[in-house]
């Protein structure tokens, strides 16, 4: 395996930047984004149960439709090369005894029999003891996008590492648009909500200088 340096990691960090529109002439290789893709499959998540679904939407005609739903995706739906819809599941397929955890389980992880049984009891006093998740849908919900953002981050620093710019996409109008995209049969509302989006091409124009908090603001160390 090529080895990549530490400084080489940290220039990819700073060319990564949330890019607001993008040179819409230039796409992206199916070997690239296939890359992406791979790193937001390999992704972890907890209990390693893959609570997501990446829509990638390169209808131009849909990305219209979805506009005035996305405000925080004005430049980036028309301009960008590739645009992801990340779904979380919901409350139906991650409670602890759902088919989903159970087929997840044993046909994806291939764990035996003894092992499913005991897994299973730790993620039931996980969700309703320790993170009391069966408390609401939302809560469940919620917790499903937090593991999302994860294959996002990675999605967008590999991305970086090639050369590839990208932007995170919190900014829409989570209800209507689930009913619009639900009613075009695009996802399963049963199954599935949106957790985020992203957008990925090549820069347009050159970002602000990033700012940051120093090392001292947000570290603390307890030796
Ligand atoms: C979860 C998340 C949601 C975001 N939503 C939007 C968005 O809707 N539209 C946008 O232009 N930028 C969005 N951003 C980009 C942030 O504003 C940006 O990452 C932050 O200001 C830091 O700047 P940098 O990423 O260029 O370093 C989002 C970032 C994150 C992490």
């Amino acid at each position: 395996m090529n080895q990549v340096t530490q400084q080489q990691i940290l220039d990819a960090f700073k060319f990564r930047h949330a890019c607001k529109s993008f040179d819409a002439s230039k796409k992206i290789t199916d070997e690239d984004f296939g890359f992406i893709l791979e790193a937001g499959r390999l992704s972890p998540s907890s209990f390693g149960f893959e609570p997501w679904k990446f829509l990638v939407v390169q209808n131009m005609e849909l990305r219209e439709t979805l506009k005035p739903l996305c405000w925080g995706a004005q430049g980036q739906l028309p301009t960008a090369s590739h645009f992801v819809i990340i779904l979380a599941r919901k409350e139906a397929d991650m409670h602890y005894d759902s088919d989903y955890i159970q087929n997840h389980m044993r046909d994806v992880t291939q764990l035996p029999e003894d092992i499913v049984q005991m897994k299973g009891d730790f993620y039931r006093q996980f969700q309703i003891e320790h993170f009391k998740l069966t408390e609401s849908p939302r809560a469940m919900f919620d917790w499903s996008c937090k593991q999302t953002y994860i294959a996002l981050g990675n999605m967008m620093s590999v991305a970086a590492q090639v050369g590839i710019d990208s932007c995170p996409i919190e900014g829409f109008d989570r209800e209507p648009l689930e009913k619009l995209m639900i009613e075009k049969g695009l996802f399963d509302g049963k199954e599935f909500g949106i957790s985020c989006m992203v957008a990925f091409g090549y820069r347009e124009n050159e970002p602000f200088p990033k700012t940051r908090h120093q090392e001292d603001a947000v570290v603390e160390w307890l030796n």
